[in-house]
């Protein structure tokens, strides 16, 4: 005894002429006369399924009119090739069996607002758009590990529970820990996986990562989930050039497998087809002179000080000035994580880089070569007013055998909005955490 199918829809061209038993949702019906449409889902696509009356029993008839939107059941029938049919395939029912009929769906088709929509995340996520953007960051996720896999790297799992901070102080979620004090959820694996490196020369760590975030943007997420590649003995251009064909293998994956949904979406693909090394570079210098020069282009752009950051405006405005993602490297160290190295030439500057999604979705990457002297390391930590004692096992990855090394951190849900073509970062993560939402 099994419920489950005996074919799946995205794969039903396998089956033309066959009888096969389908499972899953409805998601549309109509009745005409002797006739009733069953638009069915079951997860891997849509199929239209034709019940005439003529053909089947009348308690198979009567289970048809049952049915309601988002309804589930088992439909046998014969696959028929149909050219008008979306798909291809149509389904000429034998039989229905009912698994459970719905109450009236809270989402009609019609427009929601999107607090409400947010507020049935757990139901909204069956719908088609959200179905494909979901299909699409899980595309990205896959082909992020395996290209890396690949290419030799070690996934190296870090912890979520920390003793200290690494990405600032100001956005610790913290949480009591028994007898120890606090416990920090981490904001990156980055420092773990460091010293994973040292180990295996080629690692990446893959998790969620928590900030708490007080900003209430469309790239802001309290929870996300991110890929951290790091490796030994690469310096800041090399660490460059690992991004550029990271991103584009990733995005050129997604463009072969992904068509369908980038179809449902409405992506224009053609600024993710541009998207082949080597991508531009400018330095933060540049990109204050760029943003002096046009800042009027993008509203709410203004000029920046030197040692100022950028926002997401300047991002934008950089952004648009480019054909595909465009690094900007060197920031002031000042403004960055207190690991980054200094470059010899100009101490004042990191030798670090913020890879800028094109089309105004800004970051996606950041990353840099990390600071291989403990002394320089130690004396970072202490003007960063953070704890020496908390750091000893870090140091002690750059006493016994250091090596410059470098790595990045690529945050799933910006990548996926940007990739996807989506506004808003809260519809690429199945269930979002924000400042104002932590239901459902
Ligand atoms: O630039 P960030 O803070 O870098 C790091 O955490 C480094 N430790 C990474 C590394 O070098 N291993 O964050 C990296 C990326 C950003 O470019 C962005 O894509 C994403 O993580 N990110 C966020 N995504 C959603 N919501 C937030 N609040 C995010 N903060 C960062
Ligand atoms: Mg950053």
């Amino acid at each position: 005894m099994s419920l489950l199918p005996t074919a799946t829809i995205s794969t039903i061209a396998h089956h033309n002429g066959e009888i096969v038993t389908l499972a899953g949702w409805v998601v549309h019906k109509t009745e005409k006369g002797k006739l009733i449409f069953i638009r069915l889902r079951d997860g891997s696509g849509v199929i239209q399924c034709v019940v005439f009356r003529n053909n089947v029993t009348e308690a198979t008839f009567a289970a048809a009119q049952q049915l309601t939107i988002e309804s589930s059941c088992r439909i046998t029938g014969a696959v028929r090739a149909d050219a008008r049919a979306p798909g291809g395939f149509e389904l000429d029912v034998n039989a229905i069996e009912i698994i459970q009929i719905a109450p009236e769906y809270p989402i009609q088709p019609k427009e929601h607002g999107v607090e409400f929509l947010m507020e049935h995340r757990h139901l909204w996520i069956r719908s088609s758009k959200q179905h494909a953007l979901l299909r699409i960051r899980a595309e990205i996720i896959a082909a992020a590990q395996e290209w890396l896999n690949d290419q030799g790297f070690v996934r190296f799992d870090t912890p979520i529970l920390t003793p200290c901070a690494a990405e600032g102080t100001t956005n610790l979620f913290a949480t009591p820990y028994f007898d120890l004090g606090t416990a920090y959820l981490g904001q990156t694996g980055q420092l773990y996986v460091e010293a994973g490196m040292m180990s295996f020369g080629k690692v990446y760590c893959f998790g969620p990562t928590f900030r708490a975030e007080k900003s209430k943007t469309r790239r802001h997420l309290t929870e996300f989930w991110m890929i951290e590649p790091e490796v030994a003995f690469a310096l800041h251009d090399d660490n460059l050039a690992l991004q550029e064909r990271f991103v584009s293998a990733i995005v050129q994956r997604v463009l072969e497998r992904r068509a369908d949904d980038l179809a449902t979406l409405e992506r224009d693909t053609k600024p993710l087809e541009r998207c082949v090394p080597p991508f531009p570079r400018i330095t933060y210098d540049e990109a204050l002179k760029l943003i002096a020069e046009r800042h009027t282009d993008v509203e709410g752009c203004t000029p920046l000080e030197w040692g100022e950051d950028l926002g997401a405006p300047h991002e934008t405005l950089i952004a648009s000035l480019f054909d595909r993602p465009v690094f900007v490297e060197r920031f002031p160290s000042a403004i960055k994580a207190f690991y980054m190295e200094p470059d010899p030439q100009r101490p004042e500057v990191a030798l670090c880089a913020d890879l800028l999604a094109p089309e105004g979705y800004g970051e996606i990457i950041g990353g840099s070569q990390r600071i291989h002297d403990p002394a320089l390391l130690e004396r970072r930590i202490r003007e960063y007013g953070l704890n020496v004692d908390d750091y000893q096992w870090y140091i002690d990855l750059r006493r016994y055998g250091s090596v410059p090394h470098s790595g990045f951190g690529m945050g799933i849900e910006r990548a996926t909005a940007w990739i996807a073509g989506t506004h808003h970062i809260r519809e690429t993560i199945p269930f979002p955490r924000m400042l104002y939402r932590m239901y459902p």
